[in-house]
């Protein structure tokens, strides 16, 4: 068994973004027009306690055709994923992939834990097979994200399913970017050591008020409950996401302009030497052209024409790869014409 110390290191309110940054998943249209009067009524009532969670948690259950006692609110899935982290694996592994989003790994050592992870197979998918070969006595949970951050990649419902059963570890699966592909393992009858962890952050464009949650058995929901103090999301956050949650159009809209967005970068990119790996989520992984000596050489580079994308170097296997999440258009032309130049200046060298 491989105990790996991660190469990650928590990006600790970075203070400054390049003007073309494509590193973050966000909605660059914005959040819904909804929610400015949403959080302009909360703002008489900001010296009371944030007490009011149930109107969300009903909402969530109706959009989800779930229990509302299957859902906690937390202040968004990074925190919901230290959380459990915290409660259901301290001191433990946890088992998941080479290529995951890392800053829970991150905060699990700091708990005295750490990470077993499991190579990609072919076609950067998440080897299932192979994880549950990996399942020891010392490990406290598996944890997994669909679609995958940073491939984008998604592991089939059917797959995931399937580990569930065949383990009594609780399975945490963040679908933080799962608002793209449009399925979800969230249902009624969830497995009792399944968790599913959502975000307001990605295609709702709520990034900046931290707020997302988890859904799972009632009886885990209820355990998870126990270790955690009361008021963990702020009363605008709540506030905003009943908001964004009745503007499905938005939503819809968002999804489609940044999946379109994708396909041009992905196409444009193709064009110059990178190769793409296609992926159903917001981002998507490519391999530098031949003469860049790897990812970071290529990020360096990139930096300098003041252009800033995810190096996937610390991702073993993933050294020649850069992830990009579309932004509006006119940064993603922008971005595009610039790499132009990057990979020309360096073909000519
Ligand atoms: C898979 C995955 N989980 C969790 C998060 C964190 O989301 P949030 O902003 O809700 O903390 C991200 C953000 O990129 C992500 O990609």
């Amino acid at each position: 068994m491989n105990k790996t110390q991660h190469l990650y290191t928590h990006t600790y309110a970075q203070s400054e973004r390049c003007v073309i940054d494509l590193t973050l998943s966000e909605n660059p249209l914005g959040c819904s027009e909804t929610v400015k009067p949403a959080i302009q009524k909360g703002l008489n009532d900001l010296h009371r306690y944030p007490h009011h969670e149930e109107p969300l948690i009903q909402a969530l259950a109706k959009h989800h055709g779930v229990s509302p006692r299957q859902i906690l609110i937390d202040a968004g899935a990074n925190q919901l994923l230290e959380d459990v982290f915290r409660i259901l694996a301290c001191q433990k592994g946890v088992l998941t992939s080479i290529a995951v989003f890392p800053e829970p790994l991150a905060y699990i050592e700091t708990l005295g834990g750490y990470s077993v992870t499991i190579p990609l197979k072919e076609g950067f998918h998440v080897d299932i097979d192979t994880l549950l070969k990996e399942i020891t006595a010392e490990i406290g949970l598996i944890y997994l994200c669909n679609p995958n951050n940073p491939t984008g990649i998604t592991t089939p419902t059917k797959e995931i399913l399937s580990l569930t059963k065949q383990t009594q570890l609780p399975v945490v699966v963040s679908e933080a970017g799962m608002d793209f592909v449009g399925r979800s393992l969230i249902h009624k009858n969830m497995p009792s050591n399944l968790l599913v962890i959502r975000s307001f952050s990605k295609a709702y464009g709520l990034a900046g008020l931290r707020i997302g949650y988890v859904v799972a058995h009632a009886e885990m929901i209820a355990r998870l409950k126990r270790s955690l103090s009361a008021f963990r999301v702020n009363a605008l956050a709540l506030k905003a996401a009943i908001a964004v949650l009745q503007d499905q159009e938005h939503l819809r809209f968002s999804i489609q302009y940044l999946l379109k967005q994708k396909q041009i970068l992905m196409d444009e990119m193709q064009k110059l030497g990178f190769e793409v790996v296609p992926s159903e989520g917001q981002t998507f992984i490519a391999q530098v052209p031949q003469h860049f000596k790897n990812a970071t050489d290529f990020c360096e580079k990139a930096k300098k024409h003041g252009v800033s994308v995810v190096d996937c170097s610390l991702y073993a296997g993933l050294e020649r790869y850069i992830r990009i999440a579309p932004q509006l258009q006119e940064v993603n032309q922008r971005f595009l014409s610039i790499l132009k130049t990057i990979v020309l200046k360096e073909e000519v060298r």
